[in-house]
């Protein structure tokens, strides 16, 4: 179950009902799967064959197909992050620039754990959400925030796109970041 921390107050969220409210509040699309459907040889496995990709995404097959058909995704597959991860550095110092797309960015959490950190409204300011595995989120487009890893730095997500090209960064400047 996620956790919400917001920034500025230090308050934590926690509890389905409330981080549920909390997100809904503020634009943030959260949903449950069953992270136990995950086939146990792929518990706690960061290195992925494509073939165990392949078996990520058909394990979640029904729920991925049910966003796909309420919220127009075309396309999907499986991330995969851990300290084996050849670039993981880069790609971290990638990934902690606040930015927004056009496209929503969707992510349901298959194992390990991360934090999308998003611009709430004017009031809550910027706010962590913590993930773990069963967590399904989606940032809408055109809201500040970036992702990180938590300290384990092990996560796999399933993506989800409308377009690939809806996901490209627009990196931005916020003197409001804290
Ligand atoms: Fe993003």
């Amino acid at each position: 179950m996620a956790e919400i921390r917001v920034r500025s107050t230090n308050e934590r969220i926690s509890g389905e009902e409330n981080v549920r409210a909390f997100l809904d509040k503020q634009e943030v699309l959260y949903e449950h799967w069953d992270a136990s459907k995950l086939p146990a040889e792929l518990h706690n496995k960061f290195v992925l064959s494509d073939e165990e990709k392949a078996t990520i995404l058909s394990t979640f097959d029904s729920e991925i197909r049910d966003l796909a058909a309420r919220r127009g995704y075309q396309i999907w597959d499986v991330i995969s992050l851990s300290d084996a991860t050849p670039n993981i550095e880069e790609l971290l110092k990638k990934f902690e620039q606040i930015h927004t797309h056009t496209e929503d960015e969707i992510r349901g959490i298959v194992s390990g754990r991360g934090i999308f950190i998003i611009k709430g409204d004017e009031n809550t300011g910027y706010f962590d959400v913590e993930l773990e595995p069963g967590d399904v989120i989606s940032v809408p487009e055109n809201k500040a925030h970036f992702f990180t890893l938590m300290d384990n730095r092990e996560i796999i997500a399933v993506r989800l796109f409308i377009e690939k090209d809806g996901w490209i960064a627009n990196n931005i400047e916020d003197p409001t970041f804290a």
